[in-house]
């Protein structure tokens, strides 16, 4: 009797061990690594296989899930043709600046995705801040590093009269457009009629409210009916500018052609697809380092403003971001509220309801996309940071902010991890997709056809 219990324990006892180790060989597929700060963490034998909360996220992130573009109701020509053949030519035509040298392609260069590869942009003068792209940009509430605009068209005002970018004023491209043949002929046939400008005292060939005394002077001059003619028709060419910048989308890249493969479990084509090192970069990117906490969406962006601790550049002047940002855009005539917008005033949510105070919007700017990141260096709002390399060390580091509180808190990435998350960052690239003509000058393909 006794000797049968004991051989019943003893199998049981083999059973319950054959168990256990079964488990845990199971448990080996993961390997349990233990790094300084003893957190276990778990690393993928097989970079290509994604939990369904993974595919999920993935899924998120891919340009399939980028919802068809909304109509900008505060532009009525936004999706009109005429206006954005129109707004194409104004974009690349440096009649329209101060010394007749600088195009919003100037900064914005097609072959370089839209920015101009310099820590601070070259325009009349030099700019305090970095070129950011316009691919996408009609997704996005805000504009600018900072916010200080709330639509497209509003922030292509901006630069014409910044005078380190154009450099000049209302009344002095109001005139070129009223004297120039085809374009007030393009003009009139989506906005109506130019009046008379010809009167230089009523109309002064060079006025704005702009930092140049003379210019500024001449626009306190004017009647304030004839400032609201000048006004309309230089809204007008930021609404045609902005029809043209609503075509500018990415393209797919080879991310999006990865997430797709693994969605549909197709592992052949995930490896074509994908290196090792760049399945483990975007593991690194949703996981352990959290980038999608604020590069989220399919454009990769959240299009809030963050501070994440980036050091100023020590040669100008303060930058405290959203801060001042968020005040600008409240008080810019040309804002949603504002009489010059088609929109309905109660659509203006996004302006009435934005955070004006608090410690998170100082020094913080807006979160950019990272949609053909590999192709934009330098990067930071000043150009801080040169290249992905020294971008993935500023995250894993997390240096305290120098203004505000950065929000960064430190990742402690293996050496492989950051070259893995460098590498993912390059399947971020893709095409723009817009038919060939809107990434060339309208002038140079002009002068070919002649
Ligand atoms: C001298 C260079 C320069 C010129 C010329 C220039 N830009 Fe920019 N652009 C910049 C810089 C620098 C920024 C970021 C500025 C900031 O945040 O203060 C910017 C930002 C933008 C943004 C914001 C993108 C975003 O994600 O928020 C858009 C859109 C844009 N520019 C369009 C234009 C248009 C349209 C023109 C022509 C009317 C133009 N730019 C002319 C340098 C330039
Ligand atoms: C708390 C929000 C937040 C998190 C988390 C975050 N980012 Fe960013 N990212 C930003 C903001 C904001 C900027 C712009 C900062 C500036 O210029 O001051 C930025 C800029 C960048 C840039 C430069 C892009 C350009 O065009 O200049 C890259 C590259 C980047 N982030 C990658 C990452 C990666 C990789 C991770 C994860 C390790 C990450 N980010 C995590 C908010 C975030």
């Amino acid at each position: 009797m006794n000797r049968t219990i004991i051989y019943l324990l003893i199998v049981i006892a083999a059973v319950l061990g054959f168990v256990f180790t079964a488990n845990d060989t199971q448990e080996n597929a993961e390997i349990l690594v233990e790094n300084q700060s003893d957190v276990v963490m778990q690393v993928k034998l097989d970079p290509h296989e994604w939990s369904s909360k993974e595919l999920g996220i993935l899924q998120s992130l891919s340009l399939e899930s980028l919802p068809a573009l909304p109509p900008d109701a505060s532009n009525f020509v936004a999706d009109n043709s005429i206006a954005s053949n129109f707004g194409h030519q104004l974009f690349f035509d440096a009649r329209l600046s101060s010394n007749g040298e600088v195009s919003c392609a100037s900064c914005h260069k097609p072959e370089l995705k839209f920015t101009d590869g310099l820590p601070r942009s070259l325009g009349v003068g030099v700019t305090p801040r970095k070129s950011m792209t316009i691919i996408g940009t009609a997704y996005s509430p805000w504009l600018f590093w900072d916010g200080r605009k709330d639509s497209q068209w509003s922030q292509a005002l901006g630069p014409l009269e910044n005078p380190e970018e154009h450099g000049a004023n209302r009344n002095f491209y109001v005139h070129i457009i009223a004297n120039d043949a085809s374009y007030r002929g393009q003009y009139e046939s989506l906005f109506g009629e130019i009046p008379d400008l010809s009167d230089a005292i009523r109309f002064p060939p060079s006025a704005g409210p702009v930092s140049d005394p003379e210019a500024n002077a001449a626009w306190d001059s004017m009647a304030p009916e004839d400032k609201e003619v000048i006004n309309k028709i230089f809204v007008n060419l930021g609404k045609s500018i902005a029809a043209y910048e609503r075509l500018l989308m990415p393209g797919n890249s080879r991310f999006d052609d990865y997430v797709e493969s693994a969605l549909s479990n197709n592992r052949q084509q995930q490896e074509e697809l994908f290196t090792e090192s760049e399945a483990r970069g975007l593991d690194v990117f949703i996981g352990k380092a959290q980038c999608i906490n604020c590069h989220n969406g399919p454009l990769l962006t959240n299009n809030a403003f963050h501070n994440t601790g980036i050091p100023p550049a020590l040669d100008l002047p303060p930058d405290f971001g959203r801060i001042e940002g968020v005040y600008m855009v409240k008080e810019d005539p040309f804002n949603c509220l504002g009489e010059y917008s088609d929109e309905d005033q109660e659509q203006c949510e996004d302006l009435i309801y934005t955070r004006t105070e608090g410690q998170e919007i100082i020094a913080a700017f807006k979160t950019p996309t990272l949609r053909n990141v590999a192709e934009t260096s330098p990067y930071m709002h000043s150009g801080q940071i040169p290249n992905l390399t020294e971008v993935i060390r500023h995250y894993n580091a997390a240096p305290l902010a120098v203004r505000g509180h950065s929000e960064l808190a430190t990742i402690d990435l293996t050496t492989e991890e950051m070259r893995a998350l460098e590498d993912f960052l390059h399947t971020l690239s893709s095409p723009v997709d817009v038919s060939a003509e809107y990434l060339e000058s309208p002038w140079q393909q002009l002068l070919s056809e002649e």
